[in-house]
């Protein structure tokens, strides 16, 4: 199961490792199994990918998807719109991935170009093929408990903790932001009743000025803000395990929410690079496999 490793880059470091890869084989295997199984009972599941505009980078992580999808067993139907698209154009093509029985999924690469909304547009998925789990129906079936897709980022996670043994039932866990894709759609979940959460989560933000006063107690610390550097080693309990979420770009360059000098505190934590980051495109890919199950009622 976990193959982290007790040796970390930071010199002086002690913090066992978090890495995402490993967790993230282990989904996307059950995925493939998974995607075997509706194949050789007749279904192709197919995950349909929406691209507007021409950034470079998010034609990047579309190809990167459609790969991986291909390898996996997935169909990948593709729409590219241009630039100049509207947002009635962009929700034609949503609608007629709705309506069509052998797509399963649908994922609109985010970010859209400035003109379109994205969240309107997330709003015209249909709910049950929504594989980012981010639709305001998931949201709020996450709320209430009920079965649906999970947000990949804050699934990743839970998924990241259990694969590495670190226990959450009972323990106490502090969120650095409120944001909908990673802050709040995480408290809500490991907040609920399973083996995996089951925890006293707290959650803290800009209305809390003295953060560090909960971020210090947390037996589990979750970074979700999207501020390079935020958390240092003076925000952490000694022997705390520590989860980066939170990152920035700039240009290629990823700045992270977590100082690398927390490993010298932490008892463990995520990779600076290859924590949060492969889980989420792992639990993206089981929302899929899984969309595909519900609908034909297969698996
Ligand atoms: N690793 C991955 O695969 C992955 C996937 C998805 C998202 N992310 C990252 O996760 C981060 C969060 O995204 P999101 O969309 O959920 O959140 P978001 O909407 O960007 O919100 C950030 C949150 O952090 C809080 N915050 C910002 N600066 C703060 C400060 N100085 N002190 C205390 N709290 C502060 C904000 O507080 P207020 O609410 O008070 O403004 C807000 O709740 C982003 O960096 C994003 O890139 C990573």
């Amino acid at each position: 199961m976990s193959s982290s490793s007790s040796v970390s880059v930071v010199s002086g470091a002690t913090a066992r490792l978090l890495p995402g890869g490993p967790v993230a084989d282990e989904v996307l295997a059950e995925v493939a199994a998974s995607v075997g199984r509706l194949r050789a009972a007749g279904v192709t599941p197919a995950l349909a990918t929406v691209l507007v505009g021409d950034d470079d980078a998010s034609a990047g992580y579309i190809r990167i998807k459609q790969r991986q999808a291909a390898e996996l067993g997935f169909a990948s139907p593709h729409v590219h719109l241009p630039a100049s698209a509207s947002q009635a154009d962009l929700h034609a093509v949503l609608a007629d991935f709705n309506a069509d029985s052998g797509v399963h999924g649908v994922l609109v690469q985010h970010p859209i170009p400035g003109g379109l909304d994205y969240d309107r547009a997330l709003a015209e998925v249909d709910p049950d093929k929504d594989v980012d789990g981010m639709h305001p129906v998931n949201m709020g079936r996450l709320a209430l408990g009920l079965p649906g897709p999970l947000p990949c980022t804050p699934a990743g996670i839970e998924a990241l903790l259990a694969f590495h043994r670190v226990p959450v039932s009972g323990r106490e866990v502090v969120v650095l932001g409120r944001g909908a894709t990673l802050g709040r759609p995480l408290a809500m979940l490991l907040a609920q009743k399973r083996p995996t959460a089951n925890a006293a989560v707290t959650v803290v933000h800009t209305g809390v000025a003295d953060w560090p006063r909960y971020t210090r107690r947390a037996e589990i610390l979750v970074a979700a803000a999207g501020v390079p550097g935020i958390v240092r080693p003076e925000h952490v309990r000694p022997g705390a395990v520590v989860v980066g979420g939170g990152v920035r770009y700039e240009g290629r360059r990823l700045l992270p929410d977590v100082d690398e000098s927390c490993a010298r505190v932490a008892g463990a934590i995520t990779p600076r690079v290859g924590g949060v980051g492969p889980t989420t495109v792992a639990m993206l890919f089981r929302n899929a496999v899984r969309a595909a199950q519900r609908q034909t009622g297969l698996g």
